[in-house]
């Protein structure tokens, strides 16, 4: 088996019902922070690590998704007569090559362990990454990229984890390690899938960051479901804890934003409207006014 992780699994079946009713026809992976869709920070991610196949699990109405990544011959042949070549290099930029993306279906949303099962067949025998495009992740080294150097060394699994408030640690997988472990990456000795807070073994949470080994996958083939029904990564991973005691948790160096849900959402759009240079300026002034109306307001 080799250890280079190449292969990055996107499930992306997910329904999105917190976006209702825009997730009714368009992909909440679709949805864009400023000027660019959740899915293209994550595919810029998984390219900056070193990622070369990308493989999406999607399902019924989310043809906007697939489509996104082709080339577009009328808007290419207009931007080009016009010779707007920023507009041409920033299209460039989503334009993916043929047979870079592979699509696999989930027929049936039965949970993210079942979505990541769905991509088995194009896995193989292989290392491979997985990415939740909600989950953005603002940091000068990407997460997956910090994740794959250090999964050099350790080899195993590893899963991206951060410190989450004590009321917010039964929306995730939480990680169960040593206290004391003061390296980013951490041996991991249990893990739980929405544990209620005063059950969690730990602050640390997991998120949409994964490099699993192919066995997580044979772990999924039973088809178990877990927390809300669903069949849970966070049920495999802790098998494959159980199995070969070669999981780590690895805290990135980030700031993560949580955008299936509207406030993350909200927040990521202020945070990524501020980084711009074009755009700070203008959107500062409206911020400032805003609180300076609701505070008068009070
Ligand atoms: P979420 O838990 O955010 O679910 O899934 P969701 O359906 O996308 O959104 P809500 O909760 O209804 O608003 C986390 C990730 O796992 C994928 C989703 O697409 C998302 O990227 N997923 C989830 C699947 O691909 N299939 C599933 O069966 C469940």
């Amino acid at each position: 088996m080799q250890n280079k992780v190449t292969k990055a699994v996107f499930p992306v079946a997910g329904m999105g019902t917190r976006f209702l009713p825009a997730t009714k026809s368009i992909p909440k992976e679709i949805l864009t922070l400023v000027d660019r869709p959740l899915i293209q920070y994550a595919i810029d991610e998984a390219r900056e690590a070193g990622i070369t196949e990308f493989i999406f699990v999607t399902s019924r109405g989310k043809s906007a998704l697939e489509d996104y990544f082709d080339r577009a011959p009328e808007l290419e042949a207009s931007l080009k007569a016009k010779n707007k070549t920023d507009l041409l290099e920033i299209y460039n930029d989503t334009c993916m090559d043929s047979g870079a993306i592979a699509y696999v279906r989930q027929n049936q949303a039965l949970g993210l362990g079942h979505a990541v099962w769905c991509a088995r067949h194009l896995i193989g025998d292989e290392p491979f990454a997985v990415l939740l495009p909600d989950d953005v992740i603002a940091a000068e080294k990407p997460c997956l990229k910090q994740m794959i150097e250090a999964y050099a060394e350790t080899g195993g699994n590893m899963v991206a984890a951060m410190e989450v408030p004590g009321d917010k640690i039964s929306s995730y997988g939480v990680l169960d390690v040593n206290a004391t472990s003061i390296n980013p990456a951490m041996k991991v000795k249990g893990m739980v899938e929405k544990p209620k807070a005063e059950d969690a073994p730990s602050n640390l949470a997991a998120i949409g960051r994964y490099i699993l080994s192919p066995q997580v996958l044979k772990n999924l083939d039973g088809q178990q479901t877990g927390a809300g029904g669903e069949i849970q990564l966070t049920d495999a991973i802790a098998k494959e804890i159980e199995q070969s005691n070669n999981v780590y948790g690895y805290r990135f160096q980030g700031q993560r934003y949580d955008c299936g849900s509207k406030a993350g959402f909200l927040q990521a759009t202020v945070a990524f409207g501020l980084a711009r240079a074009d755009l700070r300026d203008e959107l500062e002034d409206y911020i400032y006014d805003m609180m300076a109306m609701r505070q008068a307001a009070q």
